[in-house]
């Protein structure tokens, strides 16, 4: 892990992490929703699907109560985050396995579809390809992955991470602190280009690789293992 994600290491930073982050994705619920319905396209009834970075277990909470018969692995190399996820599943960690580590340590096994929620923007280029090639080595032909996180959506990209910083402030924006933010967001994520991005998929090997969520500096896409 790379010092941007010390915060998901500690106990007291991330007690409060499922509130913060509905509260700065735009559409967070929507997001698990289609998520789920993209997946659902591929995977059968009784699918078992992958979930990479699942710290929180909120896409997997949600998931879990739309699809009555998924299984789950998921992996987080954030002990912390993983205890919040144990949490936040609650009735349904009877269907979810749990494992503290990167990609490497999923089992491989041939899924029915990927999640890989808010976190590839934390990862540097190598790292990314790397997580992707991972996943996609522990897909079935055609299984979906589903990715999200916070991309450089052109030549404004700054003014779209302040936008997605001031989006958290609900009661009366801080412009100010918001661009101070989205610098600061620009300087320490290694961001990639939406066209970069596409690129990446490509790389790891998947095929049909479609856009479906954009949120400000959010972008989520759709790939299919090739
Ligand atoms: C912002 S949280 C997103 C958690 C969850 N997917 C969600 O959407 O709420 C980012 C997570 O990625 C995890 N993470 C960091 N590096 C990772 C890696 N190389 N592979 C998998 N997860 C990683 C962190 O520990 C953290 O739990």
């Amino acid at each position: 892990m790379n010092s941007l994600q010390e915060p998901f290491l500690q106990p007291t930073l991330v007690a409060d992490y499922t509130e913060q982050t509905a509260q700065k994705v735009p559409g967070l619920a929507d997001l698990h929703s289609m998520t789920q319905l993209l997946l659902s396209e591929r995977a059968q009834q009784a699918a078992h699907i992958l979930v990479v970075g699942a710290g929180g277990g909120m896409e997997i909470k949600a998931m879990a109560n739309a699809q009555r018969e998924w299984e789950f692995t998921g992996v987080d190399p954030s002990a912390a985050m993983l205890e919040l996820a144990r949490r936040t599943i609650g009735p349904y960690n009877h269907r979810a396995t749990m494992i503290e580590g990167t990609i490497d340590a999923a089992p491989i096994a041939l899924y029915d579809g990927a999640t890989c929620l808010l976190t590839l923007h934390f990862l540097n280029r190598n790292e990314r390809l790397q997580t992707l090639q991972e996943i996609r080595h522990r897909l079935k032909p055609g299984a979906r992955l589903v990715v999200a996180h916070h991309s450089m959506p052109g030549a404004d990209a700054n003014n779209w991470l302040a936008r997605s910083a001031a989006f958290a402030c609900r009661s009366g924006v801080d412009w100010q602190n918001a661009k101070a933010s989205a610098t600061n967001m620009a300087n320490r994520l290694p961001l990639l280009s939406v066209a970069e991005e596409e690129i990446l998929l490509s790389e790891a090997g998947f095929t049909e690789i479609e856009l479906f969520y954009a949120a400000f500096s959010f972008r989520g896409w759709v790939a299919t293992a090739g």
